[in-house]
Parts: C-alpha cells; structure tokens; sequence
C-alpha cells in the first residue's frame, strides 16, 4: 500500500479545482468550484476573466481540498499541477500556486499534461481500468483517439480537425437558445426528443479523424427557417437529433479504431463522456466515472502517479503551454 499523499492543482479553463489522491490511487477529496456561471453571460469562456477568478479561488479550493481529505498541509508529499494545454495565464495561476507549495516545503512536483490527466481520471474510483486499451478523449476542447498501450505508451491515431465534440455540443445547444455550456443541457432536452426527426449529416475525413464544424453550419441552417414558436416545438427534435449525429460519429471512429489497433478494452474520458446517449452507444466501453469527466484536479493527482517528479528546487522555471504538445 502505497500511502503517499498526492495534492493536485487543475487550473487550465474555467474550473478552479483540487484534490487528494494517495499513491495507491485512493481519493481523499475532489473540490471543484466552476466558473461556467461568471461566463455565462459572455457565451463561452473569457480568459482574463478566468485568470482573475482563479487568483481568487486557488487558495480557498486548495484548503478547502486539504480539509475534506483530512490531511495537514505539511502532510502532502507531492504537489501536482496542470501544464497545459490550455489557456496559458489560467494554468500560470495553478503553477504559481503549486510551485509556491511545493518549494516552501522542499517538496517534489510533477507538471501534468492535462490531456494525460483526463485519461488517467480512468484509474481512479470503484473498478479502475487499466492499460491497454483504446480511449476516446472528448471534451470542450479536444477529441483524441488515444492508444494506451501501458502507462507511459501512447500513440495518438486521430484527432478533431476543426470543433472538438464538446464544443459542437455548446455551439449547438447556443443555437438552440440553451445557454453555455450546453452539452448537459442537450442531453437533458435530447431524452424527450426524436432522434430521428432530422438527419444531420456528418462528414467523413479520411483516416481516423474527426470534423463536426459542418454539423453545426446544418443545425444553423435548419434553426434559421424556423420562427420562435416553431423551434419552441422543435427544440427536443432538434437536440436529440443533433446529439444523434455527434454521437455517430464518435461511435463509428472508436470502433474503426478500436479494428484497426485490435485493443479490445474502450475507455471514454473528457466532459463529452458524462453524454448519456454515448454512453448507451457505447455500452460495452469503460466510462470514467461521472463525477470525473468535466475537468477536475483529482485526474492530475492521479496521473502523477505515473510520472516522474522534479525534485526541489528544479521546478522553479517551470513554464506552462497552450497547445497539444
Ligand atoms: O473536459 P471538460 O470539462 O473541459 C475541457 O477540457 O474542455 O469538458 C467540457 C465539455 C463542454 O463542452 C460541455 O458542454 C461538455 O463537456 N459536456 C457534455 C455533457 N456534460 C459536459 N456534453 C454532452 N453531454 C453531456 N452530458
Ligand atoms: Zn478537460
């Protein structure tokens, strides 16, 4: 048993979050305290925005963290923290805060990319999965077709060209007059709708990517024929419709993958995994646990238990990325 104690820190859009995680892969505490209602009216995320409302909250969820997971400050072991991708003076606020932590106690920290965080939100809770297996990342702001081959071995096959699948998701369900973020909210509205209502096309790229921009231009148009009262009796037709066509499409290429690599375990991590459509979809697939799908800090946690730590004081220049490295 491995007792170690793991604190990690996910800064990278608009979720403020850490959490507790032992080195036996136990989780203590998981705080999230989400910004989506600061953006709201903005319609999306606004950077600054989110950079200020982290400074303002990183302390508090650390604590916050600490104290549901009963665990001293001085009793951490390893501080872990989102590198990137994404947005940059929002991760330099989890880093700064990590570093902070981490350097006035001497102790070691792992930078995490956030992409292998979501992936390894898979080893946490009641039945772990384990590598290999093939896993669809699908989130606001990525869709990765990943080949887990073991801890550390993994080989991207395919990724969005355009929109990611959760984005498609919230501009959809912003037509639709939804709010943001709108995937939960399609997904909600999509169960008394008829899926077959409307046949949205989705294009077919070579290889193993994906694009889903021209499903959204096909809602636009159909949505801009419709007066408000028609699309008020639409709108479930529409969404579960709309749903339908992304989850096709997201179906048809794990598959497709999953033939191709000959993995037989699929795995489904990112905000896009909590969809209930593609989880009836994919039924037979491994889904990260619910509460570990939109970004969180107990992911991060646990993927630094499969990566190797800098020790003190070597962390200090270190320096965060937007993009996919
Ligand atoms: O993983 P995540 O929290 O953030 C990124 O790393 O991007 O994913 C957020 C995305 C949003 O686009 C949100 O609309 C989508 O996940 N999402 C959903 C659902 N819950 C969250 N999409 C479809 N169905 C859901 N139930
Ligand atoms: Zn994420």
């Amino acid at each position: 048993m491995d007792t170690s104690v793991i604190l990690g820190i996910e800064t990278s859009c608009d979720e403020t979050a850490a959490a507790v995680v032992t080195g036996d892969g136990r989780l203590l505490s998981n705080v999230v305290a989400s910004q989506a209602e600061l953006h709201a009216r903005y319609g999306g995320v606004v950077p600054e925005v989110a950079s200020r409302r982290h400074l303002e909250l990183v302390s508090p969820v650390v604590r916050d963290a600490l104290e549901q997971a009963d665990v001293p400050l001085d009793g951490v072991d390893t501080v872990a923290v989102t590198q990137g991708p994404g947005l940059v003076g929002a991760l330099l606020v989890g880093i700064s805060a990590a570093k902070a932590i981490a350097w006035a106690r001497r102790l070691p920290l792992v930078p995490v990319d956030h992409l292998q965080g979501h992936v390894a939100s898979l080893y946490l809770g009641d039945e772990p999965v384990e590598p290999p297996f093939l896993c669809l990342l699908a989130s606001g702001g990525h869709t990765l077709l990943i080949a887990v081959r073991a801890h550390g071995d993994r080989e991207i096959l395919g990724t969005t060209l355009d929109d990611a699948a959760g984005e498609a998701f919230d501009k959809g369900a912003r037509l639709l007059g939804l709010g943001y973020p709108g995937g939960a909210a399609i997904d909600r509205l999509a169960r008394q709708g008829d899926a077959s209502a409307h046949d949205f096309p989705v294009a077919r790229v070579p290889g193993l990517d994906f694009s889903f921009s021209g499903l959204k231009t096909a809602l636009y148009y159909t949505v801009r024929e419709l007066t408000p009262t028609e699309l008020d009796g639409r709108r479930a037709d529409l969404a579960a419709s709309y749903q339908h066509a992304i989850v096709r499409a997201l179906v048809d290429r794990t598959r497709e993958a999953a033939a191709r690599t000959k993995l037989e375990k699929i795995a489904v991590v990112g905000g896009v995994a909590a969809n209930s459509g593609l989880r009836a979809a994919l039924s037979d697939a491994a889904f990260a646990p619910l509460e570990l799908c939109t970004d969180n800090a107990a992911m991060i946690a646990s993927a630094a238990r499969f990566s190797r730590p800098l020790q003190y004081p070597r962390y200090l220049a270190l320096d965060a990325y937007a993009s996919l490295s």
